[in-house]
């Protein structure tokens, strides 16, 4: 049996012991409690074997092992019981919480299981898989704007707050004020790596969303081992390690890192304990998980980039051997078309490419890459129109041998096909656009603008080859990345 199946046995095995929960009474319906929520926790903790520890032994716990994903599972458990355990919430009752993120997965989990209605508040910048995900679990999604303050009537936690007041029998989770939300870290997350340590352990590395989990382990490991030492690992841009260092703190700046960092000291957040704090950049944290999947075979999301770059750096610093633990608080395979797609990573300067200082340095899919989609003038025209879909555009370039010899996009398709669909199965050549406007890469802006204007892509190439298109997103990306 390999290590994650037994994690899944040994989960199984724990539930049976210890029996069904007490608020089994008290759940929204009459169904049998789904055994899901019992494989909620009692996460693997794995070594870390191929990165440059120095002198210590690092571990990482794999929250991302949780049935939701995440982290947040445990914290969706425990909120939801307490609440049914002070009659807060019951039979026909819903669960309202706004949220970016891995709470209203953790949440939406354990209560539709429990029977309970979830009304999720969300802005509008959360990605798209979780918003399927949710719904998927049959979450009520409210979208919000993302681009307005507290205190906004559109402001997703002001909005949520209305929310409550209007529907009967509502109960606002509100993880950043509810104490079942660090008790979930100090009652299951702190007693699990205590065990599952052999009491052996010297640091623990946390980052800091809402401060439930370090606040939960502080007060863990204060009772059983008072001299951890407690690392916070924070987004360049939070305001928290300054916080640690100094006890005051100015204006945020803004990370890509989800999950972490903050701009004002979370209600419910104890720092008090942390001894040390390190800021990791937006690139060192995405390079880190990457590099975590490389090396590990550990797919995880952006922030368990965040702590095991703070981890690895805690670590090469120690002079003796010491044992130390760290999260991969969410699973990678929310983060895909982010952290694990180049493409992305290149749009939002993560990835650094050669810089060309021309027109070439525009191009997202670069052909010297391998990256552009493409059809050859013998594929039929069901196949341009399955990669276009495939890859969500609107036109081809057309290259035989590398040279380009055509343009394809969806009119010229619509065109062919309005009369008779069976046109699909002719070739390309015979609906392409031939006479394609060409820039050479060391063509000015402004005549890369004034073709944008006028099409929806800039096709560049020179006599020698062709190098890529150039779409009015690609520009406006590069007119912004002017800016910051
Ligand atoms: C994605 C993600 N969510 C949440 C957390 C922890 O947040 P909280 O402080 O709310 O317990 C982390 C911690 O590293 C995280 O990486």
């Amino acid at each position: 049996m390999n290590a994650l199946a037994t994690a899944v046995y040994d989960r199984a095995a724990d539930s049976s012991t210890t029996g069904p929960s007490s608020a089994d009474t008290t759940r929204g319906d009459h169904l049998p409690r789904p055994a899901v929520l019992d494989l909620i926790g009692n996460t693997p903790l794995v070594p870390v074997r191929r990165l440059d520890t120095g002198p210590c032994e690092l571990f990482l716990k794999l929250e991302s092992q949780n049935p939701g994903g995440s982290i947040k599972d445990r914290i969706g458990l425990s909120m939801i019981e307490a609440a049914e355990r002070d009659g807060l919430l019951g039979p026909g009752g819903t669960v309202v919480e706004a949220t970016a993120g891995n709470t209203g997965l953790g949440l939406a989990l354990v209560a539709r299981a429990k029977g309970y209605r979830v009304v999720l508040v969300v802005p509008d910048k959360m990605s798209s898989e979780k918003v399927l995900q949710l719904r998927a679990l049959g979450a009520e999604v409210h979208m919000t704007r993302s681009d307005v303050g507290k205190g906004h009537p559109d402001y997703y936690q002001d909005r949520a707050a209305r929310l409550v007041m209007d529907i009967p029998g509502a109960w606002y989770a509100d993880q950043f004020n509810n104490p079942a939300n660090p008790l979930a870290h100090e009652t299951t997350t702190g007693p699990e790596i205590w065990q599952q340590t052999g009491h052996r352990v010297d640091a623990l590395v946390c980052g800091v969303g809402s401060g439930g989990t370090l606040t939960g382990l502080s007060r863990f490991f204060a009772k059983v081992r008072p001299g951890l030492d407690l690392v916070l690992a924070d987004p360049v841009g939070s305001v928290l390690k300054d916080y640690v260092e100094t006890g005051t703190y100015g204006d945020a700046g803004s990370w890509a890192v989800e999950g972490i960092g903050e701009d004002f000291i979370p209600p419910i957040a104890d720092l008090s304990g942390v001894r040390h704090a390190y800021a990791v950049s937006d690139t060192e944290s995405f390079a880190t998980a990457r590099e975590l999947y490389r090396a590990e075979g550990i797919l995880a999301g952006s922030s368990s980039g965040t702590l095991l770059a703070a981890a690895l750096r805690y670590c090469r610093a120690q002079t003796t051997p010491r044992r130390v633990v760290t999260f991969v608080c969410d699973t990678g395979t929310r983060y895909l078309s982010k952290v694990y797609n180049d493409h992305w990573m290149f749009d939002q300067g993560l990835l650094k490419r050669a810089h060309q200082g021309d027109l070439r340095d525009l191009i997202s899919r670069r052909a010297e890459d391998g990256a552009v989609v493409s059809v050859s003038p013998e594929d039929t025209l069901a196949t341009a129109f399955s990669r276009m879909r495939q890859a969500d555009v609107s036109q081809l370039p057309v290259l035989r041998q590398g040279q380009l010899v055509g343009l394809l996009d969806e009119s010229d398709l619509l065109a062919q096909m309005h009369m008779d669909a069976r046109h699909f199965q002719d070739p390309v050549e015979s609906a392409m656009s031939h006479d394609v406007h060409t820039l050479p890469p060391g063509a000015p802006l402004s005549a890369l603008i004034e073709q944008l204007r006028g099409g929806l892509v800039a096709v560049i190439a020179d006599d020698q080859r062709f190098y890529g298109l150039v779409t009015r997103f690609d520009l406006l990306n590069h007119l912004r990345k002017g800016l910051s």
